[in-house]
């Protein structure tokens, strides 16, 4: 079969990628383009391909490198080649805003420093993944996300569809060999998360991990480490703080504010960022207190929380997680014995938006070497996607997967069982067999959607509206 290889377009703005039942081809919108595969080959290709609609098609020569491996047989996930001496071949799921504006971007960046290349994307609309493809360059475009995996074997697949697809196609993606990065939030429940986990490469990969870009970067590194290292003293109080502001309009859109789609409210959405942050830079916490409220907004979901939490460490801290605030900010304020560290920014942070105030007995010199945050990486898709492609390259388990990706998922499970229930959560509680496990609303009254709810193996059968 023939192989559509990367295209540049040199000279149309427009590249449309196809694939047939019969082979795979590219089409460029315009005149002619220079098409240089992933060997560096340059094909100009001919007029004559045109189409009646303005639409060249071409089959195009199996490039020089990085082909795709050949498929497995049907049911046979056949190990992928080993990452050395070549691109990592990655495939992008979702060709929506965060595909288009991070995903892609990131890989590109990577790409042209000659560590990856992006293969194909996938969406469930034609046209979207269309114009996708044309637009970045991208040689495969599908519909079918089980076929991409059969034709293309990508090392990486990227996952940036909405949540309740996460864990079917972060499954189908680890079965075919790939490692994943997931957009946040990871999966809507924590019995998701752990099917994930089950379907993990055991030592050496693949592995699923989670998009939680505000972990990385220079500041955000530099502040954990001195954490770690007990620099500031120890950690006492602490404020996570994600207080932004969604109008009518945002929750018109029939998916948003319900569980089953937007997998839970701003705890889960919006929050989730500042929280998995927050457990990166402090460790553990051990219980949990929460409380939940609908106050604007005709969802089924929250659209405010709060909760008091304990940490392993023994630090205090307070979270709170609003679409109702109209002067919108991303906080983390950390109180140590000897230094209060704050990061105020909203959707990313640079060495900038981070603050050191010492106790009044710190001598400046050692101050001053807390403030030098060093070069600065501003917290990125791309600083993380950085890491991942280190760790599959030593066949390591990436930062943000397994234990470490599901840390703030059950914390936010924990808040959600806490406000619900009214009671204390303890880290560890939930379970198989625990309705909060299966379900984020847990089938509570008054939380859980008006239908019936079936939560597997818990005895929570019905729920009321
Ligand atoms: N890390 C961040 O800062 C950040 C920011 C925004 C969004 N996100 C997350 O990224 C994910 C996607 O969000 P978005 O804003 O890009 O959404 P979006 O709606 O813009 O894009 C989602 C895309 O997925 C496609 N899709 C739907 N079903 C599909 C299927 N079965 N197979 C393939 N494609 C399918 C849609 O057609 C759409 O193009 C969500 O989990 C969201 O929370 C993360």
């Amino acid at each position: 079969m023939a192989l559509a290889r990367l295209i540049h377009p040199v000279d149309t703005p427009a590249v449309v990628l196809t694939d047939r039942l019969n082979g795979t081809y590219v089409a460029s919108l315009g005149k002619a383009l220079a098409a240089p595969c992933g060997s560096g080959v340059v094909r100009r290709l001919p007029a004559s391909d045109v189409t009646s609609d303005g639409v060249l098609i071409t089959p195009m020569a199996p490039p020089a490198s990085s082909p795709a491996p050949t498929p497995p047989p049907l049911g046979s996930p056949a190990p992928l080649p080993p990452l050395t001496g070549r691109r990592i071949r990655a495939a992008i799921i979702g060709a929506g805003a965060i595909g288009r504006g991070s995903h892609h971007p990131a890989l590109a960046q990577l790409a042209a420093e000659g560590e990856t290349e992006v293969v194909a994307a996938v969406d469930i609309s034609a046209d979207a993944v269309k114009a996708f493809c044309a637009e970045s360059g991208i040689p495969h475009g599908y519909t079918d996300l089980d076929q991409m995996l059969r034709e293309q074997r990508p090392d990486l697949v990227t996952i940036c569809t909405p949540p309740t697809l996460h864990r079917e196609q972060t499954v189908a993606a680890l079965r075919a060999g790939a490692w994943v990065w997931c957009e946040k939030p990871p999966v809507p429940t924590l019995a998701d998360f752990d099917a994930i986990e089950a379907e993990e490469g055991l030592g050496g990969g693949p592995y699923a991990s989670i998009v939680f870009q505000h972990r990385f970067g220079s500041a955000s590194t530099h502040v954990r480490r001195l954490l770690a290292e007990g620099a500031l003293g120890r950690p006492l109080v602490v404020h996570c703080q994600t207080t932004w502001y969604r109008d009518t309009a945002y929750y018109a859109v029939p998916w948003r504010g319900r569980w089953a789609t937007e997998g839970g409210g701003p705890a889960m959405g919006h929050g989730i960022h500042q929280m998995d942050l927050l457990l990166d830079l402090l460790g553990p916490w051990s219980e949990v207190r929460g409380m939940a409220g609908r106050l604007v907004h005709d969802v089924e979901t929250e659209d405010v929380s709060t909760a008091l939490v304990r940490f392993a460490n023994g630090a205090l801290g307070t979270v709170v997680n609003s679409v109702l605030s109209p002067d919108e900010v991303s906080r983390i304020r950390i109180d140590c014995e000897r230094a209060t560290v704050e990061l105020t920014h909203l959707y990313g942070h640079s060495n900038a938006d981070w603050t050191i105030t010492p106790a009044p007995d710190v001598p400046a010199a050692e101050v001053a070497a807390w403030r030098d945050f060093g070069p600065d990486v501003p917290s990125s898709h791309l600083a993380q996607l950085r890491e991942l492609v280190v760790s599959m390259r030593a066949g390591e388990r990436p930062r943000s997967s397994g234990a470490d990706g599901r840390t703030s998922l059950e914390l936010i499970t924990a808040l959600y069982k806490s406000a619900f229930t009214d009671t204390t959560v303890k880290a560890g509680d939930i379970g198989p067999g625990d309705p909060y496990y299966a379900a984020l609303h847990g089938g509570a009254s008054g939380w859980a959607p008006a239908e019936s709810v079936k939560v597997s193996g818990s005895a929570t059968e019905e729920a009321s509206a």
